[in-house]
């Protein structure tokens, strides 16, 4: 994608990697808007960034989405990028646990999976009216292979890189490419409320700014599906060399 000039919204852009794409993006002078549920780490990072703005935005919440992207269309009509950054994460125990947890579950798939189709369908009756629009969704390495502490989280993932392939086959003939941006384990604040850290054998998380700087670069090219860093290995473990022509030929023109 074009990584200048472009007015950009960024959920989750407040803190860990919203905020690192938001800042790289803001630093390479596009516009900037950042969306989350804590305006004080919001107004804070706007204001660590001058001209970067913000508004309270729930993605899991339907109403908050339908005020949040007419408000953002009106104040910024050049809006042509939206990141689907936000997302959260919680261990379950299937062998242990004695009743499901169902709040956590439902924060998982309400933000990773209900979030980002209904961010996407909003905003692209506005994003096919722009001359070259983009939209990112931010899955993970455990999309391609879960880790089995976080099977709801992984499974929601797997969703997100399952539908973004789909949307981006949809929208191919309108003005929006559609990009899947895949971190590895890197040092933010998403594991800090487990009850316990998971073990990830030998892996250590990637710094923010180192994965900032390599995800900035693979979004600079012309790739569509960006495993990072330690990401690439959990995906090519699980995505056939032929995968990109099996879809092609089971979707044909459709
Ligand atoms: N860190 C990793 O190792 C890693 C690896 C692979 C993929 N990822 C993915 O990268 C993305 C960002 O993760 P992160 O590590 O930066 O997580 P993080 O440090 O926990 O930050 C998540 C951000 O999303 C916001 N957020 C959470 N729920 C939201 C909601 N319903 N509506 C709007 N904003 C919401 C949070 O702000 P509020 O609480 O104020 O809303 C926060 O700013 C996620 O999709 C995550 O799954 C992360």
């Amino acid at each position: 994608m074009n990584t200048t000039g472009n007015t950009i919204f960024i959920t989750g852009g407040g803190s860990g990697i919203g905020r690192g794409l938001a800042e790289a993006f803001h630093k390479l002078g596009n516009k900037v808007i950042i969306g989350g549920r804590r305006e004080s780490v919001l107004a804070a990072t706007a204001a660590a960034n001058p001209g970067m703005e913000f508004i309270v935005f729930d993605a899991a919440s339907p109403e908050s989405i339908t005020a949040g992207t007419a408000e953002l269309t009106q104040r910024f009509p050049t809006l042509n990028v939206v990141i689907n950054n936000a997302g959260v994460q919680w261990q379950h125990n299937f062998a242990t646990q004695a009743v499901l947890d169902e709040t956590s579950v439902a924060s998982e798939i309400d933000t990773n999976i209900l979030g980002i189709l209904r961010v996407s369908a909003a905003f692209l009756p506005h994003l096919k009216q722009q001359p070259a629009a983009t939209i990112v969704n931010l899955t993970s390495g455990l999309a391609f292979t879960p880790m089995a502490v976080y099977p709801v989280y992984c499974a929601t993932k797997a969703f997100v890189h399952s539908f973004t392939m789909s949307l981006r086959h949809q929208l191919r003939e309108t003005s929006v490419r559609v990009i899947e941006l895949a971190p590895p384990w890197v040092a933010t604040d998403l594991a800090a409320a487990q009850p316990e850290q998971a073990e990830h054998g030998d892996m250590k998380p990637l710094p923010l700014a180192d994965f900032t700087t390599a995800a900035m670069a693979a979004l600079a090219t012309d790739g569509e599906e960006l495993p990072i860093a330690n990401a690439q290995f959990l995906h090519d473990s699980s995505v056939a060399p032929q995968a990109t022509k099996v879809f092609a030929m089971i979707n044909g023109a459709h």
